[in-house]
């Protein structure tokens, strides 16, 4: 309470206002409800972004890459893949770019994917940094087998 005597000159005394509340509501409810509305309308958001992002594209035949090979693809509607078949039956897919400078890669030997800009090299199982200057493994799609489709989810 305060006296504002010495403001306007009359005697009165004046009080904080009383919080106006919204049957069965109150100002801590309706922000909770509010708060629990926005985050669900971005997780929402969020959720249809990925599934409209994510496409499954054939890539291949199961017969164009042979047992230890590898091989790029540029699929229509998809982005540059490199396919490796590093085991009878087992197909990997990455990105084909270096992780050191976004070189494409050059080729394989042995068991690694090699870049001939600096000499990095990653697995061709699991696309892990097998030698330098990479900073990290090549990034991997998921991909499936269905008869002799090769499919990669974009
Ligand atoms: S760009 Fe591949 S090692 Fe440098």
């Amino acid at each position: 309470m305060t006296n504002c005597t010495d403001v306007c000159g009359t005697a009165c005394e004046t009080t904080a206002p009383a919080e106006t509340k919204t049957p069965g509501f109150t100002r801590r409810s309706l922000l909770r409800t509010a708060a629990i509305g926005l985050a669900a309308l971005g997780m929402s958001s969020v959720a249809s972004t990925a599934m409209a992002a994510s496409k499954k594209i054939t890539v291949c035949k199961t017969t164009a890459i042979k047992v230890g090979g590898a091989n790029i693809f540029n699929p229509k509607g998809g982005v540059p893949v490199l396919i490796t078949h590093p085991k009878a039956g087992v197909f990997r897919a990455f990105s084909p770019y270096c992780t050191h400078q976004q070189v494409p890669l050059a080729g394989i030997s042995g068991t690694n994917l090699v870049c001939n800009q600096h000499g990095a090299s990653f697995n061709t199982d699991t696309g892990k940094v097998t030698g330098g200057p990479a900073p990290t493994g090549l990034p991997k799609y998921t991909v499936t087998v269905s008869g002799t489709s090769v499919i990669v989810t974009f």
